[in-house]
């Protein structure tokens, strides 16, 4: 009923090399990054932070949306605009988190299942009405030990495609993001073998779901090795991995896949993402949705106080521009010292 508008949506999402801005964090992670940088965890300073990110000067030459949460999607700008209209009049596409993060699985806890399934039929009118165009929904996937295990794959696979039929009947472009995390002490290569196995499950659960793959957008990791292996790996290294794994994963006719940055530094963020074109002309549209690596420097340059907002501002715009450069395969180490 709503193949067109997803379609159209979706493709812009991933047009000209734009990416998200993932400004979606909890209360609670919001909190850890503004304790980082000494800044209190008060509504006022969360919405001050969230204005000065979407009122960026010209946010929309290298962001095409913003995932939000419910709490700032609802809220206002210190004019009084909401921040949703004060996106759409920037040319920005609003969007919504509408997963309720994670708990352990029923017999094996040490793997994560993600909650909110049940409220979600009625709660997406609702984000519709109030002006969502697109929605995420997050399944983290744990490496250890013999995990992750089938039965958990399947499952965040399931609860992933029948989020994203709820969102496609309300006419919201469902942003299916199977992340793979980079926390452990795992080598790229289990990397790599796992996020084939995870991306292999998504996308059966996404077409027995009978979802429009036209009309989704995949947000998923690059292949790096884990935090805790003492593993380095150059971008050409993760570019290479990671292209190998969408080859034989990836259905044709999905808009874009839209990297999380899950931990990367800024500069890994774009140099990976670079990477990858460097190999180009690609099949696929590649670009961004980073949180951490496209407002690290945007908090450390603010800390709370109203003068260092154009700071932020500019740190911000530069890490866009940057990430839009990179999925244009036209980065380079020149344009990113122009800083
Ligand atoms: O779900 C993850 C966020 O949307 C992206 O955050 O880039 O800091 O991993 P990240």
């Amino acid at each position: 009923m709503h193949d067109e508008q997803l379609k159209a949506t979706a493709n812009r999402m991933v047009a000209n090399g734009k990416g998200l801005l993932a400004a979606d964090e909890s209360n609670g992670t919001i909190g850890k990054r503004f304790e980082a940088v000494g800044v209190e965890n008060t509504h006022e300073n969360r919405r001050a932070y969230r204005e000065l990110l979407f009122t960026a000067p010209d946010i929309a030459e290298g962001i095409s949306g913003v995932i939000m949460y419910d709490e700032t999607f609802r809220d206002t700008a210190s004019t009084g605009a909401s921040f949703v209209s004060l996106l759409e009049s920037a040319d920005v596409l609003p969007g919504i988190k509408v997963d309720e993060g994670t708990e352990p699985m029923d017999g094996s806890p040490e793997e994560k299942v993600t909650k909110g399934l049940e409220s979600l039929s009625s709660r997406m009118p609702e984000y519709a009405e109030l002006g969502a165009k697109f929605a995420k929904w997050r399944a983290v996937i744990t490496i250890g030990e013999g995990i992750p295990t089938d039965a958990n794959l399947t499952e965040n696979a399931r609860r992933l495609a029948a989020y994203a039929k709820i969102c496609q009947e309300n006419g919201i472009v469902p942003i299916v993001e199977p992340e793979v995390l980079m926390d452990w002490s795992n080598g790229q290569a289990e990397c790599e073998a796992v996020s084939e196995r995870n991306l292999t499950h998504v996308f059966a659960a996404l077409r027995a779901a009978d979802v429009l793959i036209e009309g989704m957008i995949l947000k998923t990791n690059m292949m790096v090795p884990g935090k805790e292996s003492g593993e380095t790996k150059t971008p050409e290294e993760v570019a290479e991995a990671t292209l190998r794994v969408f080859t034989k994963v990836l259905p044709p006719g999905l808009p874009g896949q839209m990297f999380l940055s899950g931990g990367q530094s800024e500069l890994e963020a774009t140099e990976n993402l670079a990477a990858m074109h460097a190999r180009g002309p690609l099949p696929w549209k590649l670009s961004f949705s980073y949180g951490r690596a496209l407002q690290k420097g945007a908090l450390e340059a603010w800390r709370g106080m109203p003068e260092n907002v154009p700071a932020a501002q500019a740190a911000f715009l530069h890490r866009a521009k940057m990430n839009r450069l990179a999925a244009l395969g036209r980065y380079t180490k020149e344009a990113e010292a122009k800083a």
